[in-house]
């Protein structure tokens, strides 16, 4: 496929008000990238070399989360305003000066269909290279209503029928249009410029394309593919319908390349969630964006990742919260009830338990103790802890950033430490423990008189 050309325009200036959201439809997100990004990934991964994105009037919310920030490598795509909503005829049209720019293919999607998938989007050009002039991509269902009808006679396609179009005969139909439409690049502009609006919405149809092209006797053909590559998102709960199957891929394909899910369907991932071959994941996990894992580590039950990189052997959790630039080398232990933000724990060292590492180096082979606490924010700025390697930091110590520990130096348990402690050293940070003999029985029996006073 890879000779011929291909463009792909994403249609996302519909409205969307069935959302009931200030976010525009096309940027809520499944696996926690917004639909549109998922259309353009599809279109990429099936040979596309550019991507013309039409948005409605004043969607910039849209045009900036498509266009790459200046300076980032890749490519963006190009964004056109379609400034009347006249339907997807009309609004395939807003992206002409891409189309005349004449791609072997052209491919119409559009942007509230996260599910979408490339092979089927390479079937569809493959039925292009293979002489079609249109392919339409239909699905079949039980449930058609609101689909545009595939009409056919003796195996060809002769029309789509929108829903509001169709007489009752028709509307018994279960080949449904499931959106996208791929059009050899040599018609596409003389078979949309030729699309009316009389319908019974008044609006330029796309779909007419199809019984343009039958009448024009260019060859129309159909890919059959499965439900979800035409499901497209409306309203809310057709979001987390949308969530759900794509999780349900995700769980499956890391599973299919040797990840242990013990409940794959107590675990969450993000479109990038990386990870490596015999890593165990126990149930109820979520993996948020910039997740990457190597090879055999351990996520106990219950822990939250987000960007974050956990090394081969690295042992998470249960109960930890892993954010941002958070880093676990190899066979390094963040355990129970513990959080890091921007924390580089090196290889071998330990954060076992009921810890806040923030700002902080933690070298290797150290051990922190429970309730150990990065002081990294003094209400103003943020400021980093650097400890050692193989140092002991003593249970409940409270390190006050900027702080610096030197390699092999102890700290004793309940520390606060506000000073660098050298290499080797101990360090106390605690007030001295004074001992009385025999206070503790008098005390206790001076309490007890006054409490029976009382009660007397
Ligand atoms: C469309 C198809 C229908 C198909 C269904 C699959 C048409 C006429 N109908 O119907 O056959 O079964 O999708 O989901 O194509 N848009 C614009 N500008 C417009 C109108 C729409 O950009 O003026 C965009 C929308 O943002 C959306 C897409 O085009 O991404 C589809 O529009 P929508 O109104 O959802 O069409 P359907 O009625 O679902
Ligand atoms: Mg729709």
């Amino acid at each position: 496929m890879s000779d011929r050309s291909c463009l792909a325009v994403i249609l996302a200036a519909g409205e969307g008000t069935r959302m009931k959201s200030a976010l525009p439809k096309v940027l809520h997100e499944v696996g926690r990238l917004p639909m549109i990004g998922h259309v353009l990934a599809a279109a990429r991964q099936a040979g596309a070399n550019g991507e013309a994105v039409v948005i409605g009037h004043g969607a910039d919310q849209v045009r900036a989360a498509v266009e790459l920030p200046a300076g980032a490598s890749g490519r963006s795509p190009e964004v056109f305003v379609q400034t009347e909503r006249l339907g997807t005829g009309h609004a395939t049209l807003a992206a002409r000066s891409a189309i005349e720019r004449g791609y072997d293919d052209v491919l119409v999607m559009f942007g509230d269909a996260p599910l979408l998938q490339a092979d089927a989007l390479g079937a569809m050009r493959h039925a292009l290279a293979g002489g079609a002039d249109v392919v339409v991509m239909g699905f079949r269902t039980e449930r058609p209503t609101g689909y545009g009808r595939l009409i056919g006679r003796g195996g060809t396609l002769t029309a789509i029928r929108e829903e509001k179009d169709c007489s009752d005969e028709e509307r018994l139909i279960t080949f449904c249009n499931g959106g996208t439409m791929a059009i050899a690049g040599k018609h596409a502009l003389d078979l949309l410029d030729r699309i009316g609006n009389d319908n019974a919405k008044g609006e330029y149809y796309l779909t007419d394309v199809v019984a343009i092209a039958h009448g024009l006797s260019l060859s129309v053909k159909a890919v059959e593919v499965s439900f979800e590559n035409a499901l497209g998102v409306n309203n809310r709960a057709e979001l987390a319908e949308a969530e759900a199957i794509w999780q349900e891929r995700k769980r499956r394909e890391s599973m299919l390349s040797g990840v242990t899910l013990v409940a794959p369907e107590t675990v969450f991932f993000s479109h990038d969630t990386e990870i490596g071959a015999d890593t165990l994941v126990e149930p109820n996990v979520v993996f948020g964006p910039g997740v990457k894992i190597a090879v055999g580590a351990t996520i106990h039950g219950f822990c939250h990742i987000e960007d974050a990189q956990i090394a081969a052997g690295a042992k998470i959790g249960p109960f930890a919260r892993l954010r941002g630039g958070s880093m676990v080398m190899e066979k390094a232990k963040v355990g129970t009830f513990c959080e890091t933000k921007k924390a580089r724990i090196e290889p071998g060292a330990k954060v076992p338990h009921l810890s806040y590492i923030g700002d902080a180096i933690v070298g290797s082979g150290s051990n922190i103790g429970a309730g150990t606490i990065t002081c990294n924010y003094d209400g103003v700025n943020k400021h980093l802890t650097e400890i050692g390697a193989g140092v002991f930091i003593g249970t409940n110590s409270s390190l006050v950033a900027p702080l610096k520990v030197g390699a092999g130096a102890y700290v004793a348990a309940g520390s606060v430490v506000t000073d660098d402690v050298p290499d080797e050293a101990l360090a106390f940070g605690r007030a001295r423990q004074v001992t009385r003999e025999g206070r503790g029985k008098q005390l206790r029996e001076r309490m007890a008189r006054a409490k029976n006073k009382d009660e007397g």
